[in-house]
């Protein structure tokens, strides 16, 4: 497949976070590329992987500038900047809005960095066309079903981030046909806009490959001698599908290369 590596997006250099005693995250690197393809624009969408309660959270919370590591830095956007929170936009597990504001208001609060009045109502109407939520305007999130509510939380960090959108588990406690929905949803932002990028957070081993271009696979090491593990995670091994040809296509699913990687990474991480 045609495609060219441009300018460093993302760079996450030797990253460790200790909770009390318990390290967490240890020397954790990290480096992103815009991609482009001739004739296309294309956005980017990564996968962290990693089983339950290996960090992947308290990760997602450092490149969100929600968390400080207690090392290392972390730089994102063309200009890489040092991150912070309301340069990235976030979706954190289980979707949060605003429950005592209605769709339309979540969405007037995410985009309150619109200082002209008129172009802040535009690009939420347009929003809001985008992902089918013209006709729930007036609705509070508790009237709305979990998927239109998943839709309301992602339009409302589009609205306020510029290209980056972190997402912790998006899959998580959906239906086979929500997961379709909104990895749909999800490769639809990717490519509105050449620089976006969608970082995804999970273990949900399948959805994420099936839409990521790059997977990150984040574990522990072992101490050579006893094989005991070092805690901390770290990156273990990083899977390139745009060269295994499994990148920006329909149904993935049924490539024979597709279940081949996804053996590859359950022989890696059998917890997986
Ligand atoms: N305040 C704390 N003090 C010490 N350890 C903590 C604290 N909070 C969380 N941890 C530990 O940090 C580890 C990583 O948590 P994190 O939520 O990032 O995992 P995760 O990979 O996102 O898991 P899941 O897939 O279940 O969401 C866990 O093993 C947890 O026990
Ligand atoms: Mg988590």
């Amino acid at each position: 497949m045609n495609y060219e590596y441009k300018n460093v997006i993302l760079k996450v250099d030797n990253v460790s976070l200790k909770l009390g005693k318990n390290q967490i995250l240890k020397d954790v690197n990290v480096e992103i590329r815009d991609v482009v393809r001739p004739g296309y624009t294309t956005g980017q969408i990564i996968g962290f992987l990693a089983p339950s309660g290996m960090g992947k959270t308290k990760f997602f919370e450092c490149l969100a500038g929600i968390r400080k590591p207690d090392t290392g830095t972390i730089l994102i956007g063309e200009d890489l900047q040092p991150t912070k929170i309301g340069r990235v936009g976030v979706v954190q597990q289980n979707y949060p809005l605003f429950m005592n504001k209605t769709v339309y208001g979540n969405m007037r609060v995410a985009a309150s960095g619109f200082k002209n009045k008129t172009e802040r109502n535009d690009r939420i109407d347009d929003v809001l066309t985008k992902f089918g939520l013209v006709d729930k305007k007036g609705f509070y999130p508790a009237q709305l079903s979990g998927g239109q509510k998943q839709r309301a939380a992602i339009a409302q960090q589009i609205l306020c981030a510029n290209n980056f959108l972190l997402m912790d588990e998006p899959f998580s406690g959906l239906d086979v046909n929500m997961i379709k929905e909104v990895s749909d949803l999800i490769k639809e932002v990717a490519h509105m806009h050449e620089l976006n990028t969608i970082i995804i957070v999970s273990h949900d081993i399948h959805s994420t490959v099936a839409i990521s271009d790059t997977i990150w696979m984040m574990g522990r090491d072992r101490t050579a001698d006893t094989n005991n593990i070092i805690p901390g995670a770290k990156i273990k091994y990083k899977y390139n599908l745009m060269e295994r040809d499994l990148a920006w296509k329909d149904n993935v699913e049924t490539h024979p290369e597709f279940n081949k990687l996804i053996n590859e990474i359950k022989g890696e991480f059998p917890t997986l």
